[in-house]
Formats: C-alpha cells, structure tokens, sequence
C-alpha cells in the first residue's frame, strides 16, 4: 500500500485527482439523503407565522443589527440545552426569512427568550442595560421608546412572505393593520380577529408601559416575548412519529 502511495506523492496532477476524488465521496455521504428524504423539517404542532406586529419588531432587531451580537440558535448540547432550554428545532425557523440563526455570540443566545422576562425588564434592559445588569457590554436603545412604529408597509412586508413560502391567508393581508393595532392594545376588541387568525396563545398587551402610543419598543418587546415559546415543549417528543415526516 505504501509502495502505490509513493505513486501519488511523486505526481502533483494524480495527487490532486485522488483527493477531488475522496472530498467528492464525502460531499455525497453528506449531499445525497437529502435528495430522498422527504423533508428535513420535522412537523411540529404550534409553529405560526409571525403577527404583523412582532414581523415588524423582528425588522426592528435585524435594523438594530441585535443578530451581530445575540444568536438564535441552541444548539443540541448539553450546557447550551441546560443554559437556554430545549435545543431549536429546524421547524422553528421555517417561517424565519431571512432566518436569525447568527454566527456571533457577545451576548447570550436568544431563541428562547420569550416569558424569560417581564416587558417592563425589557424596556428598563433597551432602555439602559447596565441598569439591570452593572457589567453589561450592549448598547443602550433608549430612542425606540421614543419612536412611533412606522406601520404603512405592513401589508407589502406580509406579501414578501407570503412570496418566500410564509402561508399567510388573504384575511391575514386584508387585516394587517387591524391585528398590528390590535395586539399592542389589550382592551381593543379586534384581538379576536387576531387570535382566530393566529392562535389563542398571541400575547395582546401593551408592551412597552405607554398605553397613549405604539411604539417600535412595543414591536421589538412583542417579537422578543414571542420568541421559542411556539412550540410545546411539555408535550413534544422528538421520536414521536406524529412529529416526524
Ligand atoms: C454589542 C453587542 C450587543 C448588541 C448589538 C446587542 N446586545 Fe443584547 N446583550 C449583549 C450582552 C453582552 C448581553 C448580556 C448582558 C445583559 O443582559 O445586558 C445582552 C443581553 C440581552 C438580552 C437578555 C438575554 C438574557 O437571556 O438574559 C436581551 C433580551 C437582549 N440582549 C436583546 C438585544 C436586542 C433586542 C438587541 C438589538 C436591539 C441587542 N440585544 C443588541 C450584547 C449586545
């Protein structure tokens, strides 16, 4: 064996095809399953597209660049599954485009922060982070409290998703702005409309403790509360075939 690989050595050219010809067996190894498989997302009840109100907080997060420092990605191991809670599920971030994974982590991962705090602790948090946590390093964003939520292009931000696969019905369009309004309002009866459209569990409150004004704090609060709590994980069971395709 040795002898043939003095074969390989000697020559550049036959070197370089032996190892296209090992890297190429790996890339299929790894490709190839997904040309079978029916699909790589497992089916997971209580995965929904996202209200308007919290599509428009997660434009908010992507405008902010949070993703630069905060990643929503747990991953399946065990201190990061002790840290953050169950480990993301590909069907998480299905409706997710473009999707908030990160590849950075200053701060902690965010896929499951939602109910992890009160709202009140998240506006006290952007307002002034080092005034609930003295050693922090993020950035203050004290201005989005300030801010009224510019909302006239909800419906045209729903039709892009609804272009890039997000099933939003046509009531969905038709009633953006209702529901937007609606979801930071907890005494406006549309919320009814919301929550048929998009289940019983949306949180319609006022997020940002100003009832008077609908803020881009109330978006990103909304979006941030929302966050990995859509998925059941008291009754969800990985190997259960009722989760699987
Ligand atoms: C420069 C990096 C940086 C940026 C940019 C940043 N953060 Fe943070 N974030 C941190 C750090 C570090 C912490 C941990 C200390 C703390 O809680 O303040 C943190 C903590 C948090 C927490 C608490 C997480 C937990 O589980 O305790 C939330 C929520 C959060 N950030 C949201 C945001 C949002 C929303 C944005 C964008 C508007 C943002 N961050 C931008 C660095 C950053």
């Amino acid at each position: 064996m040795w002898k043939h690989h003095a074969h390989f050595e000697r020559r550049s050219l036959v070197l370089l095809i032996g190892i296209l010809v090992v890297v190429a067996i790996g890339g299929l190894i790894e490709i190839s399953p997904l040309f079978y498989l029916e699909s790589t997302i497992e089916k997971v009840q209580g995965v929904r597209p996202y209200t308007p109100l919290e599509l428009k907080g997660r434009d908010i997060y992507i405008r902010e660049g949070c993703y630069t420092c905060h990643s929503q990605m747990v991953r399946p191991l065990r201190d990061e599954v002790e840290r953050y809670g169950h480990y993301s599920l590909a069907a998480e971030s299905m409706y997710d485009h473009p999707f908030q994974w990160g590849s950075k982590r200053t701060g902690p991962d965010l896929a499951r922060v939602g109910g992890k705090y009160s709202d009140s602790w998240h506006k006290q948090h952007l307002d002034d982070p080092r005034s609930v946590v003295p050693e922090s390093v993020m950035p203050p964003y004290a201005f989005l409290s300030q801010k009224e939520l510019d909302y006239r292009d909800v419906v045209q931000a729903l039709k892009a998703q609804q272009k890039v696969g997000v099933p939003y019905a046509e009531a969905a369009l038709e009633h953006a702005v209702d529901d937007l309004q609606a979801q930071a309002d907890p005494f406006d009866s549309r919320g009814t409309g919301l929550r048929k459209r998009y289940g019983a569990k949306i949180a319609q409150r006022d997020f940002d403790g100003d009832p008077d004004r609908l803020t881009e704090m109330d978006a990103l609060i909304a979006y941030l509360q929302m966050l990995g709590t859509m998925v059941d994980f008291k009754t969800y069971r990985a190997e259960d075939p009722r989760n699987m395709r």
